[in-house]
């Protein structure tokens, strides 16, 4: 055992109770470790210092609020300490952010032996801001990104900020309740092999999913990691894992994690057993895969350990699963070439994080480190209990259950997307092997702390819900769809948090129960009327569409990347946009007759939440259907007043895009090689 390579990850090894003082002292050694806040330790000390400040931030110490006749309730509220350990000196030990060599260097180091990472950068303007630090350090203009359409809107942004190219893969909707799954990784894998076979796979450099979803689909990170290695051996893998930082700190969900299946995959690649079962492959399949090779969509397919080369980044909402301060996040790098992007990496972080960062903030990212290090285990394990307990009672309750229901995995997701069979946590016989048998072997999974309610049977819109919920009764959430709201347990959820729910819904059940029977038959009709609405009359869910032809290098093309950079800025031009409004007659003449509709910008409906446009995106009759059902009041991008903002035709003839000026170098290298 103490000889085992594997055992490197063991900080001391003892044969059986032998050294029982030894042993006792290797414990307390390993938890003052992980107690250990490098970062948050000094700035205790720091604040306690008699400090004379001669730079910005009249805050620091708080003498210009508590010495104030107006302000001094700010101080009272917030307390003396906020004040004290406020500074806007990287000296005196508080490091700094944007060029660790200190305590926050000590910080990120035991924050990556946390999260099983090579490197961790803290991020104090959220993983809106950690997105685009990655994107733009690894992407460069006219690189392919593979990119689920669904993602968040700052992966979007990054690609206008890199100028690569985004290849949109679709999630599989679930129409009834106006939201998508995960992208299944069929479609991943035929993106990749399309590209191959136009002989562009050299571009596509990185793939970025959402792991996982905001309604919990959690993708099997390592089968798609190592079925696309296996396609494209340096692509790099950016898993968002906004929402998903703390299953780091669960057995149960840690092998799904970006970093979890990167040690997986990692140990795999260095057995004989995995190297015998590829050279298999490889006689079967041959060694350059072949794109037209039909097989390849159905096999589950093993990279060449030789070759391959894991990639992985993770972004992480520590503010959103741990006990961070709001903004709180990290990026987590586990890439053995991770040298060849370290200057440009440090770029991006020079080019997005603020120069002033929250001292707070990162006080809080390495104390949530050491809460997850030393009870993660425990506080992650209730949080899942409490979500079993909410799903059974609201789906078990004669009354609830009535109006309202929690969606089980198999409404969730596709069969056949569970290849174990698992059906749901509340189906019959299910119990915690068959729940690890699906994180094992399913392609997509469920997390069980993210509860999609469905609302609309009790007839309320998702929004309204969430509204109600907050107005009447002091209940707060955050997303919603068309018919359901989405609830989530976290560390912070008590038993009393799920018992307060329960009873609210048996009140709100009452009350509708109360309506229809004092209403008689009127509302009876405009209930059944209401709940037809929310439930069965839903819009289709509008697919990617296209590109305009001039900003993609081959309208011909399979995929469907294209160069939203250039049309992203072809809008800053006021000359080469117009407005049509909504429901104008001119629209439909445009879809019927053309000339084409172009978005100028990204329209971004909340709910869903998802850009149902992006620049340079071909506005299609589908797209049109779907933003004149949508009843939201928040459509960012999208003035009701102005009307849809699009790139005008005469604009687009003559557009002089890189994609264009890249056509016609193709052409003239085509007209001359034909000549
Ligand atoms: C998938 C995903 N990524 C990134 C973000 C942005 O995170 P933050 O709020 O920390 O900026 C969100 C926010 O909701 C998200 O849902």
């Amino acid at each position: 055992m103490a000889g085992d390579v594997s055992a490197a990850c063991l900080r001391r090894i003892f044969y059986q109770v032998e050294e029982p003082l030894e042993l006792h002292l290797s414990i307390l050694d390993g938890i003052a470790d992980r107690y250990d806040t490098p970062y948050f330790d000094n700035l205790q000390k720091y604040a306690q210092r008699p400090i004379g400040t001669f730079h910005a931030l009249p805050i620091a110490r708080g003498k210009s609020i508590f010495k104030s006749n107006w302000i001094r309730d700010m101080g009272e509220f917030y307390g003396l300490n906020l004040f004290l350990a406020e500074s806007s000196a990287t000296t005196g030990g508080l490091d700094s952010l944007l060029e660790p060599t200190g305590n926050i260097k000590i910080a990120q180091e035991k924050a990556a032996r946390a999260f099983g990472a090579d490197h961790v950068f803290f991020v104090t303007n959220g993983t809106s801001t950690s997105n685009k630090m990655v994107e733009q350090a690894l992407l460069s203009p006219g690189d392919i990104m593979l990119v689920d359409r669904n993602c968040h809107k700052s992966h979007h942004y990054g690609a206008v900020i890199s100028g690569a190219f985004p290849l949109y893969v679709e999630a599989y909707p679930l129409t009834q309740y106006s939201m998508y799954g995960a992208v299944p990784l069929r479609t991943i894998k035929k993106a990749l092999l399309d590209l191959k076979a136009e002989g562009r796979l050299d571009r596509a450099r990185l793939l970025v999913l959402t792991n996982c979803t905001f309604d919990g689909h959690i993708y099997n990170t390592e089968r798609v990691m190592e079925e696309c290695l296996a396609i494209k051996p340096d692509l790099i893998f950016l898993w968002d894992e906004a929402w998903f930082g703390f299953a780091a700190f669960s057995p149960f969900y840690r092998r799904r994690t970006a970093m979890g299946a990167a040690a997986s995959l990692e140990k795999r690649f260095r057995d004989p057993a995995y190297r015998a079962a590829y050279k298999e492959q490889e006689k079967k399949l041959g060694e350059d895969l072949r794109p037209d090779d039909t097989r390849l969509l159905e096999t589950r397919l093993l990279a060449n350990p030789d070759e391959a080369r894991l990639r992985v980044y993770q972004t992480n909402s520590t503010h959103k699963s741990m006990s961070c301060l709001r903004q709180g996040s990290m990026v987590l790098v586990k890439d053995p070439d991770y040298h060849k992007v370290e200057e440009q990496f440090h770029e991006a972080v020079f080019t997005h994080a603020s120069t002033s960062p929250n001292l707070q903030i990162i006080a809080s990212l390495d104390v949530a480190r050491r809460q997850m290090e030393l009870e993660g285990y425990e506080l992650v394990n209730r949080s899942i209990q409490l979500a079993l307990d909410l799903r059974r009672e609201v789906n078990s309750h004669p009354l609830i259950s009535k109006y309202f229901r929690i969606l089980g995995a198999d409404e969730m997701i596709p069969a056949q997307y569970r290849n174990s069979g698992f059906v749901d946590y509340l189906a019959p016989g299910a119990n915690w092997a068959s729940a690890v048998k699906a994180l094992k072997e399913d392609e997509i999974a469920l997390d069980v702390t993210r509860l999609t309610l469905v609302c609309g049977a009790a007839g309320f819109d998702g929004t309204q819900f969430k509204n109600l919920l907050a107005a009447e009764y002091d209940i707060q959430l955050n997303k919603t769809s068309r018919n359901s709201v989405l609830l989530q347990t976290n560390i912070n959820n008590t038993r009393s948090d799920i018992a307060q729910l329960i009873k609210v819904l048996v009140q709100i059940s009452q009350g509708i129960e109360k309506k229809l029977a004092d209403g008689g038959t009127t509302a009876k009709q405009s209930f059944a009327a209401r709940v037809k609405s929310l439930m069965t009359d839903v819009p289709d869910l509008p697919n990617f569409s296209s590109f305009f032809n001039s900003f993609r290098e081959d309208p011909s093309s399979m995929t469907s990347e294209g160069d939203m950079r250039s049309a992203f800025f072809s809008a800053y031009r006021e000359q080469q946009c117009e407005h049509l409004k909504l429901f104008s007659s001119e629209i439909d003449k445009r879809l019927k007759d053309g000339p084409a509709l172009v978005s100028a910008n990204f329209v971004i409906p909340y709910p869903p939440g998802f850009p149902i446009m992006v620049p340079g995106q071909v506005v299609d009759a589908q797209t049109i259907e779907f933003m004149r059902k949508l009843d939201v009041k928040e459509i960012h991008g999208f003035s009701a007043t102005l009307g849809l903002k699009l790139l005008n035709p005469a604009f687009l003839q003559s557009a002089k895009t890189p994609a264009n000026s890249a056509n016609d170098a193709k052409h003239t290298k085509r007209k001359t090689a034909r000549a």
